[in-house]
């Protein structure tokens, strides 16, 4: 049976906010190359719409890490599936994240790229859900949205791969 899915952020109001973001990005970059790390998969969708949106240069790459199985619970294992094809030696990092939730991903992450010599490195996420985060170290640069403690999918966020496609963010109602 499909299921019901309850829409929390429409896709006019994501679009408008990643703008935003966008825009202090581009501000906080002047002059600079921002290089972009998407965190595949969840983090595709986002990376397109702010890529496009932002007015200084752009390089891209992308990474895959999984923290998580197939359900909805943290495994608190993070793997690198796909490392980047770039070296980060010298560049204006930004890592692209769907969501941030127990911060498990982000923690390890940050200190994997960090010994690979960058300028500069800085997080930017979609989504927050700091209710549950236990790697309080963890510091975001540049937040779309902050939003409670509920499973979220769509706009690149899945349940068991599916519902990346959905071009809002909706929750799975029980
Ligand atoms: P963390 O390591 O616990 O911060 O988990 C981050 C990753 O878990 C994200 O990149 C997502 O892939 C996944 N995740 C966490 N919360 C959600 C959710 O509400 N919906 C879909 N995926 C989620
Ligand atoms: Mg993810």
């Amino acid at each position: 049976m499909a299921d019901k899915i309850r829409v929390l952020l429409k896709e006019e109001e994501v679009n408008a906010r990643i703008s935003e973001i966008a825009a202090q990005v581009s501000r906080d970059y002047e002059g600079k190359c921002v290089h972009l790390i998407c965190i595949l998969k969840g983090g595709v969708f986002f990376t397109c719409e702010l890529a496009k949106r932002l007015t200084v240069p752009v390089t891209l790459d992308f990474m895959s890490v999984s923290s998580y199985g197939s359900g909805t619970v943290s495994s608190g294992v993070v793997k690198i599936v796909k490392d980047l094809d770039e070296p980060l030696e010298n560049k204006d990092v930004l890592i692209v994240e769907d969501i941030i939730d127990s911060g498990r991903t982000l923690a390890y992450l940050i200190e994997v790229l960090k010994q690979r010599n960058p300028a500069s490195i800085r997080l930017c996420t979609l989504l927050d859900k700091p209710e549950r985060r236990v790697k309080k170290q963890v510091s975001v640069d540049y937040t779309c949205f902050t939003i409670p403690d509920e499973f979220v999918v769509g706009y690149g966020l899945d349940y068991d791969q599916k519902y990346r496609n959905l071009p809002y963010i909706g929750v799975i109602e029980q």
